[in-house]
C-alpha cells in the first residue's frame, strides 16, 4: 500500500476530509507523516487523533526557501512517502519539492484556475465580481498554482457572500474533490501528458 504526507498550515478541515476517506476505504494508502509550518494549528491536533506521524518546520528557522524546502523534503522522505498532499499548506516550497516528487505532490486551491492564484484566491474572487469560482486539485511545478490540473469544480458566488461564506462552499466542494483525486492517484489512475491529465 502507498503512502503519503500532507502538508497543512492551519485548521486542516482537508487533511481530516482525507483522514476520514483513508478511515472508510476510499482512499487505499496510509498517511506516514503531517508536516505544518506553523506549531500549534488545528492540523496537528488532528493527525494526532489519527495516529499520524507529525512534524512542524518554521520557515524562519531556516535561511532561505532552498533550505526550508530541502528540510521539508528530508522529512517527507524519512517518512517514507511515495507521494504528497497539499492541503491549504501556505508556503511556498523551491523548485527541488517538484523534482524528488515529479507529478507527486498534489494541492487544492480554492479558485478555477488559471483565475485567482496565489494566496487571497476566495477575496480576489469577490473583488473582481465574477459569478463563478470554485476550486482545483492539480499536480505542484515549479510555478505558483500553475501544474497540470487534475480536478475542477464551479462554486457561484452569491449575491451576498464574504470572503468566509464562499470560502467554506468552496471547502465543502473541496473534501468531496480532494479526497477523491487522492483516492485515484492512490490506485495508478492518473496518466500525465504535458499539461494533460486523463483519468484511466
Ligand atoms: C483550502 O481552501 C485550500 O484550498 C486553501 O486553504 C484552505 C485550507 O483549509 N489553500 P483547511 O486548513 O484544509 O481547513
Amino acid at each position: 500500500m502507498s503512502r503519503f504526507a500532507v502538508l497543512a498550515s492551519g485548521a486542516g478541515t482537508n487533511l481530516q476530509a482525507i483522514v476520514d476517506a483513508v478511515a472508510s476505504g476510499q482512499i487505499d494508502a496510509r498517511p506516514s507523516l503531517v508536516l505544518t509550518d506553523r506549531p500549534g494549528v488545528q492540523a496537528l491536533a488532528r493527525a494526532e487523533a489519527a495516529g499520524i506521524p507529525r512534524a512542524v518546520l518554521t520557515f524562519g528557522d531556516f535561511d532561505d526557501r532552498e533550505a526550508f524546502t530541502d528540510a521539508v523534503v528530508s522529512e517527507i522522505k524519512a517518512s517514507g512517502a511515495d507521494f504528497v498532499v497539499l492541503a491549504g499548506f501556505m508556503r511556498i516550497l523551491a523548485p527541488a519539492a517538484c523534482e524528488a516528487y515529479p507529478n507527486a505532490i498534489i494541492n487544492t486551491h480554492p479558485s478555477l484556475l488559471p483565475a485567482f492564484r496565489g494566496a487571497s484566491a476566495v477575496a480576489e474572487a469577490i473583488a473582481f465580481g465574477v459569478k463563478l469560482t470554485g476550486c482545483t486539485v492539480h499536480f505542484v511545478d515549479e510555478e505558483l498554482d500553475h501544474g497540470p490540473i487534475i480536478a475542477q469544480e464551479a462554486v457561484p458566488v452569491l449575491p451576498d457572500d464574504d470572503e468566509d461564506s464562499l470560502h467554506e462552499r468552496i471547502k465543502a466542494v473541496e473534501h468531496r474533490l480532494l479526497p477523491e483525486v487522492v483516492a485515484n492517484f492512490a490506485a495508478g489512475r492518473y496518466q500525465v501528458d504535458g499539461r494533460r491529465v486523463a483519468l484511466v
